[in-house]
């Protein structure tokens, strides 16, 4: 079947066309359209997302990108379902796409499917690579005409600006929650280092850019939580060793380019290592085939270097989706509604912004 996805959970409006085929053991995507109108531009001079701007700016982007993903080889009647992120992120935004999908979904006479941005993080690894980073999930052959997916148990470490989470995952409809963040995220602690570096929004990419001049020893900043016990992280303590390694430096402006480079470097290092260990750690304890890493924070070089090399080594798998389908994106939202549709889940037609996986 076509889907036709909507994503407006935060500052990116996405929409896309995906063909979906097979069950629930062996579903298959084919990427036909892809199109993200980012908002950084709009959101930059705030260092970070303004909800309501955000849902302004959904709501202008929402036809325009709807125009242009209708063509001659793809009629809004040629899609068997539309699917729209309900939750989590910020309600406002959300509540544009959902909107604008019941219009869509009313006077087509489409079924329309809610979707847990979670889960599209998740099912991203399902979508075909089109880079070296990973590879695609293969099938196996179970007997004549039926396959499915051998990489389980799994476990996810979904990664982006408002979730760090870690799931022991027992096929693509069940898994269960080991551990998640106790204050920030890791990605809103890329962010917030970066604004303390005076580096522009969002912070991930900026930060991963200046690391590369920078030596990742050359600061011992902490890496909390990780020889604790439990699967839980904490991103809060890490950001203000970085804001008092700055006040201790009494720096001037304008600061040292080497410095700053050291530090996002330092920074970078010391958050990877956390979350490869504890990830590499819940692998073991659960005896994990295969890890699945998902989430803007994915789209993160050296942390899908080093949780790939982690897990290889240990005889893991290890699945990522190409970079552009790490951050947020209406192709893993169609991923993800398919698989609604398969496992008949349905959320609630309305802007959860809270919502859980
Ligand atoms: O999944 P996402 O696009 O939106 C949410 O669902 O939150 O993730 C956005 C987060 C931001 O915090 C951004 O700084 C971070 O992902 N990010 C990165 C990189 N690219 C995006 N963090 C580290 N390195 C990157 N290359
Ligand atoms: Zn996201």
């Amino acid at each position: 079947m076509k889907i036709l996805a909507i994503e407006t959970s935060c500052d990116e409006t996405g929409l896309a066309i995906v063909e979906a085929t097979g069950n629930l053991k062996s579903p298959k995507f084919k990427i036909l359209k892809n199109l993200v109108a980012s908002q950084i531009k709009i959101h930059q001079p705030f260092g970070g997302v303004v909800p309501n701007l955000a849902k302004r700016e959904h709501q202008k982007n929402l036809p325009i990108l709807f125009k242009k993903i209708l063509d001659s080889r793809f009629k809004i009647r040629d899609a068997s379902l539309i699917a729209v992120t309900v939750g989590p992120g910020l309600e406002p935004a959300l509540w544009a796409g959902i909107t604008f999908a019941e219009e869509l979904s009313k006077k087509n006479k489409i079924p329309l499917v809610g979707v847990n941005h979670l889960e599209g993080h998740l099912y991203s690894f399902l979508l075909p690579q089109k880079t070296a980073n990973s590879k695609s999930p293969s099938f196996t052959k179970v007997s004549e005409g039926k396959q499915i997916l051998d990489i389980f148990p799994a476990i996810a470490l979904i990664v982006s600006g408002g979730h760090t989470i870690l799931l022991l995952v027992k096929d693509l409809k069940t898994w269960r929650r080991l551990g998640e963040t106790r204050d920030d995220a890791v990605g809103e602690a890329f962010d917030k280092v970066a604004r303390l570096l005076e580096l522009p929004y969002p912070g991930g990419p900026e930060i991963e850019k200046l690391a590369q001049i920078g030596n990742p020893k050359s600061i011992d900043f902490p890496r909390p939580m990780i020889h604790d016990k439990n699967f839980d992280f904490s991103f809060s303590g890490l950001k203000t060793s970085v804001l008092y390694y700055l006040k201790n430096q009494n720096l001037l402006n304008p600061r040292p380019k080497t410095l700053v480079a050291n530090i996002a470097a330092s920074f970078q290092q010391a958050a990877t290592e956390v979350l490869v260990k504890k990830t590499l750690k819940a692998a073991n304890a659960f005896g994990a085939k295969s890890v699945l890493l998902s989430g803007g924070v994915a789209a993160n070089k050296k942390l899908r270097k080093d949780l790939k090399h982690e897990a290889l080594k240990m005889g893991m798998e290890f699945f990522v989706a190409d970079q552009k389908y790490n951050t947020d994106n209406a192709v893993m939202i169609a991923a993800a509604g398919y698989m609604s549709h398969l496992r008949k889940k349905k959320y609630p037609l309305k802007a959860n912004g809270n919502l859980e996986i």
